[in-house]
């Protein structure tokens, strides 16, 4: 008898008591961990006290983080790393692991019932919805949680998600059951769907698959910042190739730009600074973008300053934060730009737009390229 995931740690007592209405802890000879973080490996101490003689299996990638979750627990049992189309017999039925790393931890699994064409993927598909009908055709709607879990938890890892629909589709589960969140037993193929359909970039019907896309967001209280925002537009403009949005923070939420800021090639901020900083929607915006993947982004920052103008170092300290790349520094300029500040503006934005091209011959290298 296999086990597939535990609990978080406060619910350890429902999980045994769960547990034993169907099996003894005696009878357990494998424990399948797909996921080790704490909401599904809480148990597991206590499970491997009462079930000493199974064993756990684990992904390939998960040996550190058990050792890291159980530290001076770990003396005291064996674990063994599975890979994509492993097999675990226990006797008459198997299970087959999935290697689906980095949903949305590196060590996450998947694991197939063959024999009843059961998926269990963990996070995967989840969601945190509770109702004790369990499966989805009886626990009424919850399209809103599982969208939510999906755009909070796997949104950065979509890429991963692709490579993970590969295996998981051809497989045509009758039944999929996530660690948490309904048991999809009624269609469960729309919900296989779905991920696909979120997963997949759709903003790309707005620019040609030859063009690179470039958003410039600013925030302005005296519209010297503004101006600026106009020439670095004008200039990046001149670039072939390139597709240039522009748009103004004032007043505005930013949720919506993270959906742009997601399939966007390049994307530069301007703030004033203010107070020894950058504008609070600049830094709204930049910190709403941790739900999407940044890495490998060009960016560049700029703004008018009065007498200190440390925002736009921030800006770009920020922007290196989410390992996006910034080959030019920023253009800062005192109060009123001129018109020859103003030139100067389009030349940044034509520099950053042939950066983004790969046409500008000076390339800096960047530190965090390397
Ligand atoms: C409340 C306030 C605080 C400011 N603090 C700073 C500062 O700490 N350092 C600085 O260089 N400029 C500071 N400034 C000056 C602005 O950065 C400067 O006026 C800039 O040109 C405004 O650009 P904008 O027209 O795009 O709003 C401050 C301005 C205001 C209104
Ligand atoms: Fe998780
Ligand atoms: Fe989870």
């Amino acid at each position: 008898m296999a086990i597939i995931d535990t609990v978080k740690q406060e619910f350890t007592e429902t999980f045994f008591a769960n547990l034993a209405e169907v099996a003894s802890t005696d009878e357990i000879t494998a424990i399948v961990l797909n996921h080790l973080e704490p909401d599904h490996t809480g148990a597991l101490p206590e499970l491997l006290r009462r079930a000493p003689h199974a064993k756990v299996y684990i992904s390939c990638r998960a040996p550190g983080m058990l050792k890291a979750l159980l530290k001076s627990d770990m003396k005291n049992f064996d674990y063994t790393p599975v890979d994509t189309n492993d097999e675990l017999d226990l006797g008459g039925r198997k299970l087959r692991f999935l290697n689906t790393p980095y949903l949305h931890w590196p060590d996450t699994q998947c694991t197939w019932l063959d024999d009843a064409q059961v998926l269990f993927p963990g996070d995967l598909f989840g969601c945190h919805f509770c109702d004790d009908r369990l499966f989805n055709d009886l626990v009424g709607d919850f399209r809103f949680s599982f969208e939510y879990y999906f755009a909070h938890i796997m949104r950065p890892f979509k890429e991963y998600v692709l490579e993970a629909l590969e295996l998981i589709e051809p497989l045509a589960p009758s039944l999929v059951a996530p660690a948490h969140g309904p048991i999809l037993r009624d269609q469960p193929t729309n919900y296989i769907r779905r991920y696909r359909q979120m997963s997949e970039p759709r903003l790309h019907n707005e620019v040609k698959s030859d063009e690179k896309s470039l958003l410039i967001f600013y925030i302005s209280a005296y519209g010297s910042t503004a101006r600026m925002a106009e020439e670095i537009r004008n200039g990046a403009s001149s670039v072939a190739g390139i597709r240039v949005s522009l748009y103004d923070l004032e007043g505005g939420e930013v949720a919506p730009f993270v959906n742009l800021v997601e399939e966007a090639d390049g994307l530069m901020f301007g703030t004033p600074t203010i107070n020894g900083d950058a504008a609070k929607p600049v830094w709204d915006l930049l910190a709403s973008l941790c739900s999407i993947k940044t890495q490998g982004k060009m960016g560049a920052a700029f703004g008018s300053y009065g007498w200190t103008g440390e925002a736009v170092e921030m800006v770009e300290a920020r922007l290196r934060g989410l390992k996006i790349r910034v080959p030019r520094s920023g253009l800062k300029i005192k109060l009123i730009p001129t018109e020859e500040e103003l030139a100067e503006c389009r030349a940044f934005g034509q520099s950053v737009a042939e950066h983004l091209m790969g046409t500008n011959v000076n390339t800096v290298i960047d530190f965090s390229d390397l």
